[in-house]
């Protein structure tokens, strides 16, 4: 699907779909639908509203041939909801329901009205960046695996949608508004595909391939040798138990001009969660192939820097491996002694991300950086507080986790504080060595947390927990369900805001 600004008014465009919206309580349309309303003799205001009820309530959705009385074929009515509650997320959710409903309406080319920029006084810009955001949102769907694509006469795909505008004081910002509205929403699918693939495909081979494979980055894979040379034995102890060779990725993004801030992004690579020794159950194990969802939102991150050009110098790390129970595999009481000197009696197999992070956290710090981000699949007890809708954040420097919330905001994900109290340390407190990898099963998500505190060494810190968020079983507002690309977007505003 290709998004371009048209310049022309609404009534003159011809297209399969022609989406145009309604605010609720409004009788008489105004704006372009209202215009689009006169062209078609007020049979939106007379008929739709008045006599099919048509409400504009938030995603109300009602198709309406035009009968050729405007060059385009149907009228996509989308309510906008209440104008009082407005605000440009709602754009993005719209856009998102309403591209899937033009899908299924078999449309090959789509205009819409560049929605929240009439009434509601929304910038160009933002109205732009949020459609674009939620039409290719929207619109994705991982059906490479599908032998049989939808549809009998081949894929239905649309081609082109297209942000009509007349206005020539607003058409540059629309242009730059679906550039980055764009940009951001392919970073986030790309996460998504990486998390839908199986465990079979996206390998630790495989992530770091695609890491290299990025351009405009520089990248270097260590393998296992150089691994135990740095003496990374927490790392190497995980990745024992797996015929797959770990791969220990380090990307890395400078800028053209004056480097404003060093920012490494850590993500957790596990490609595959079976638990180790302490195995899963199989309910547990059945989408543990999305172990590795935040290292796909470092990889979707990075690919995009090249074209965001961002003033931070940004590092992504990921520490990838499967979590396996070979013969080879780590055990239950082992003393691994991590890269930083610390060591860990290993309270249980399946809390082994924490343990890769104890050693890509100290790389990290070793590059220099002036903040660190992880993010991570880390904990079941994280979905169990906070479920689907939001992923747990906590961290050692409150102003970059308000930073972080307000970016996640922005771009239209929830991010929750999680407490790191210091009494957590007590529930990892073990008898033989310095920490534990596990402790109760109380306040997990906050445990795995102060675990990790362990190794920033007093860096400011943050730490993402989106076990809930990565992957969902229904859809929420743009997402539908499946892999969301959880992070992306947040972390992509937070790095745009520096
Ligand atoms: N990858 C899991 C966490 C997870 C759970 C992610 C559900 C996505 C959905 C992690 O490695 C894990 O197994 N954590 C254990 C830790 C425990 C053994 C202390 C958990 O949460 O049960
Ligand atoms: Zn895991
Ligand atoms: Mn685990």
């Amino acid at each position: 699907m290709k998004i371009k600004l048209k310049k022309a008014s609404l009534t003159e465009v011809s297209c399969d779909v022609l989406i145009v919206n309604l605010f609720e309580k409004v009788k008489i349309p105004g704006g372009g639908t209202g215009a689009v309303d006169k062209a078609l003799d007020n049979l939106i205001s007379s008929y739709v509203i008045k006599k099919e009820g048509f409400k504009g309530k938030l995603n109300e959705i009602y198709i309406l041939p035009t009968h050729g009385k405007i060059p385009a074929d149907k009228i996509l009515l989308v309510g906008l909801g209440k104008s009082e509650e407005f605000e440009p997320g709602k754009i993005r959710e719209v856009s998102s329901k309403v591209i899937r409903k033009a899908l299924s309406l078999n449309a090959k080319t789509v205009c819409t009205i560049l929605h929240g920029a009439g009434t509601a006084g929304i910038n160009p810009f933002e109205c732009a960046q949020m459609i674009a955001e939620g039409s290719i949102i929207g619109n994705y769907d991982f059906d490479k695996y599908k032998t049989k694509k939808d549809g009998e006469k081949g894929k239905k795909e649309i081609q082109t949608l297209e942000i009509v505008e007349l206005d020539q004081a607003k058409q540059a910002d629309v242009k730059k508004g679906i550039e980055r509205g764009s940009i951001i929403a392919r970073a986030t699918n790309r996460a998504r595909s990486l998390v839908y693939e199986p465990a079979c495909e996206v390998t630790p081979a495989k992530l770091a391939e695609t890491a290299l494979s990025i351009e405009g980055l520089e990248c270097k894979i260590l393998e296992k040798e150089d691994v135990e040379k740095m003496g990374m034995q927490a790392y190497l102890a995980v990745s024992q138990g797996s015929s797959e060779p770990l791969k220990f990725i380090h990307m890395k993004y400078t800028p053209s001009g004056k480097i404003r801030k060093k920012l490494a992004i850590i993500g957790k690579g596990i490609t595959f969660d079976s638990g180790g020794l302490d195995l899963k159950p199989a309910s547990a194990m059945r989408m543990m192939k999305g172990d590795m969802s935040g290292s796909a939102a470092t990889i979707g991150i990075m690919s995009v820097l090249a074209e965001l050009k961002p003033g931070a110098e940004i590092h992504g790390i990921i520490a990838a491996c499967e979590n396996m129970p070979g013969s080879k595999a780590y055990k239950p009481g082992d003393v691994l002694k991590a890269m930083n000197g610390k060591t860990i009696e290993v309270d249980n197999t399946d809390a082994e991300g924490r343990l890769t992070f104890a050693d890509a956290i100290h790389y990290a710090l070793e590059q220099d950086v002036d903040e660190i981000i992880d993010i991570a699949t880390l904990t079941g007890a994280c979905v169990v507080a906070l479920g689907q809708l939001a992923a747990g954040i906590m961290g050692n420097n409150q102003k970059l986790i308000n930073a972080l919330i307000d970016s996640a905001e922005k771009g239209g994900e929830r991010f929750w504080q999680l407490p790191l109290y210091e009494e957590y340390k007590d529930d990892i407190k073990s008898d033989i060595a310095d920490m534990k990898n596990a402790g109760s099963r109380y306040a997990g998500a906050s445990t795995a947390g102060i675990f990790l505190k362990e190794f920033v060494n007093g860096k400011k810190w943050a730490h993402i927990d989106i076990a809930g968020t990565a992957y969902i079983d229904r859809e929420i507002k743009e997402m539908p369900k499946g892999a969301t690309g959880a992070g992306v977007r947040a972390i992509l505003n937070y790095i745009l805001s520096l």
